[in-house]
């Protein structure tokens, strides 16, 4: 029977005594769920898991998603699996090195939203005995409450456009960055696309800022020098220490969290030498709105 644990933060819990190898049980399935909904970040600690594993635990909460990023970086004949890694074997990178090294929602650049993005930790750097590479989160139901009464009232109905390449260029131009700009291609296949700015949990029922620094360009239908101000001010708003959580991982960790009502980054804290290993599958929202 799982068991679960929250952290100290409105963010985070533990789930132990369930073994994602295996099929879950109707009964841990809505556990889970409704911790998604709860705690928004959740961590199955000691799990082993084969790609196909990882896949058919992922896909109980929606389909998922083959990455127009992954490129190359996929776990051989399972696509939805893409790794995350800085390791070289011969000069050649095997994963993707920086993903997610700053602030954004997976897919919100997407047609259909992301729900879930699970992680399963496979190395995890150390220096004296400490883990780095930690994962943050900020938490956008905290931050859509904290909000003013009347920035609330103003983008009650208002949509924003989220780009792929906003994060993805940035990326790019860092020194050192080993991305390649988007091809033609991978752009046709992500290109803008807009969501409402508020969106209501379809879990915990409560609001969600539903807008984040990564991806989000324009606020729709207004000007742009009004679009311009109204994001200077949600982006820092967002960014709030208040909101924010770390995960510190361990081997074997598998970190689950809900991007409907989170934020992440992914702390570049490590050098090239110190090997952070993860597969990461990304379950869509399709299922969950139903
Ligand atoms: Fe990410």
């Amino acid at each position: 029977m799982p068991s679960i644990f929250p952290s100290e933060h409105s963010l985070g819990c533990r789930i132990e005594g369930v073994d994602l190898s295996k099929p879950l049980n109707h009964y841990d399935e809505s556990l889970i769920i409704d911790a998604f909904g709860r705690f928004g970040v959740v961590c199955f600690p000691n799990q082993v898991l084969e790609p196909a594993q990882h896949k058919a635990f992922a896909s109980r909460f929606g389909s998922l998603e083959i990455n127009v990023a992954a490129g190359p970086y996929t776990v051989p004949n399972h696509p939805e699996v893409m790794i995350l890694s800085n390791e070289t074997i011969d000069g050649k990178p095997v994963g993707l090195g920086d993903a997610g090294q700053d602030w954004h929602t997976d897919m919100s650049y997407s047609t259909t939203i992301a729900f879930l993005n699970v992680l399963y930790a496979l190395r995890v750097p150390r220096r004296n005995g400490t883990a780095l590479g930690d994962t943050e989160f900020l938490d956008m139901c905290a931050a859509y409450e904290d909000l003013p009464h009347g920035i609330k009232k103003e983008i009650e109905d208002l949509t924003a456009t989220h780009d792929f390449d906003k994060f993805w260029s940035k990326m790019v131009s860092l020194p050192g960055s080993k991305r390649k700009p988007l091809s033609d291609e991978q752009r046709a296949a992500k290109p803008p696309v807009s969501h409402p700015l508020v969106l209501r949990h379809p879990i915990s029922k409560r609001k969600a800022l539903y807008c984040n620094v990564g991806y989000v360009t324009r606020i729709d239908n207004i000007s742009e020098t009004a679009s311009d101000e109204l994001l200077q001010f949600l982006f820092r708003h967002q960014l709030k220490e208040e909101f924010k959580y770390a995960h510190s991982w361990t081997e074997g960790d598998v970190l689950a969290w809900d991007n409907l009502w989170t934020m992440h980054n992914a702390k570049a804290d490590y050098k090239a030498t110190e090997i952070r290993s993860m597969w990461r599958c990304q379950t869509m929202a399709d299922r969950i709105f139903l």
